[in-house]
């Protein structure tokens, strides 16, 4: 990573692969189809004229996972830069508060796909990113690119005065440029409901495909659940305060073969209500001891709210959230045989 990314300091750096059992307790649930009365934390993301500028959260709108989560607070919100025609605004906006979770992700995913390739009968591994915005996991995932050199891509001279349709055309031509060998390849699918952003993910051929679905609110449709029928990872970074086990019920329902769920969450809101849906899944969650910085405070008042939020879940906002960054843990649910036959330690030693 650039200094520019790499500027906040990490305590836990050093920290170890300790992880916590978030859900062990809980035996497999008996049945796949009990699902009754999942929680509903449901939000619906708005999307604003274009701008730049962070804006305050309001009026218990959600503004984002990368400002925070349930219970809005005094966070920022950056909901006007995710539907845009390309991610320029997008990046503006969430690099100069110095945005790093899929930078985190990207060798934690890299790892996952690694690791479910060889039970995959030859095929590529199908990841379905929610959230996916403008496909940067799948940049991360798929192409040998850095979540710094997009930053750099999309703030820099290289492409700021391009329209909408010489950038798409700019980037196909970057991607094909940088993109993995065919046999290195996961099949990703993008699921987002920011119509614009989709359609530019689609359009550079980051995504394998992509849907402007809200699962929070809308069934899924069934080309979304015939695409994602055979899909062995999903993949969250910046908006798991989106999503309650609504938007997972009926993707897990759908699978052919249990899923692994990898997802960066900010320490400010609690993980339970969707650990307790996998876990009827038959999916247990680990939690990594080790804490990722999400971004840093757009201001006092909103790290106030933070390290107030981190010590209401439990949690020790000390030298992470008291530093001038939120922080997320990486939850990983997987069935008990996978996690048996490699550990998480093992899988991902850094974590
Ligand atoms: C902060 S962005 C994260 C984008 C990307 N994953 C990253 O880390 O850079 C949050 C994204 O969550 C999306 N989102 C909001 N509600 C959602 C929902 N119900 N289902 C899926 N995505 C949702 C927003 O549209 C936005 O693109």
């Amino acid at each position: 990573m650039t200094d520019k990314l790499g500027t906040i300091k990490d305590p836990d750096d050093l920290s170890g692969d300790a992880f916590l059992l978030h859900s062990d307790k809980r035996g497999p649930s008996a049945a796949r189809a009990n699902h009754q009365g999942l929680e509903d934390h449901a939000m619906t993301p708005t999307t604003a004229a274009a701008s730049t500028n962070p804006r305050p959260a309001s009026s218990g709108r959600p503004g984002a996972d990368t400002a925070g989560s349930r219970g809005w607070g005094a966070r920022t919100g950056f909901d006007h830069v995710y539907d845009q025609p390309d991610p320029r605004g997008y990046f503006q906006a969430l690099g100069s508060f110095e945005y790093q979770t899929p930078h985190h992700a990207q060798e934690v995913f890299r790892r996952l796909v690694g690791a479910l390739t060889p039970g995959n009968a030859g095929q590529r591994v199908t990841v379905l990113d929610i959230c996916c915005s403008y496909g940067i996991n799948a940049a991360l995932l798929n192409h040998n690119l850095t979540l710094a050199d997009l930053w750099a891509r999309y703030t820099g001279p290289e492409t700021t005065t391009l329209s909408v349709g010489e950038l798409v055309s700019a980037d196909q031509v970057f991607y094909a440029a940088h993109r993995h060998s065919a046999g290195q390849l996961a099949r990703v699918v993008g699921l987002d409901p920011a119509r614009n952003a989709i359609d530019y993910a689609r359009a550079v051929e980051l995504v394998d495909a992509g849907f402007a679905e809200n699962l929070e609110t809308t069934p899924a449709n069934a080309a979304l659940l015939t695409t994602v029928r055979d899909v062995r990872l999903i993949t969250i970074t910046g908006g798991a305060s989106f999503l309650s086990p609504r938007t997972f019920q009926p993707l897990l329902d759908n699978a052919e073969r249990p899923v692994w769920v990898a997802a960066f969450v900010l320490r400010t809101s609690s993980y339970q209500p969707i650990a307790d849906a996998l876990a009827r899944y038959e999916l247990v969650t680990e939690t990594s001891t080790r804490t990722f910085p999400q971004r840093r405070f757009t201001s006092p008042a909103e790290q106030r709210y933070a390290i107030d939020a981190v010590i209401a879940t439990g949690h020790d906002p000390s030298g992470k959230e008291t530093d001038g960054a939120f922080h997320t843990t990486l939850h990983l649910s997987r069935p008990p045989t996978d996690i048996a036959a490699m550990p998480f330690n093992t899988l991902l030693p850094d974590s």
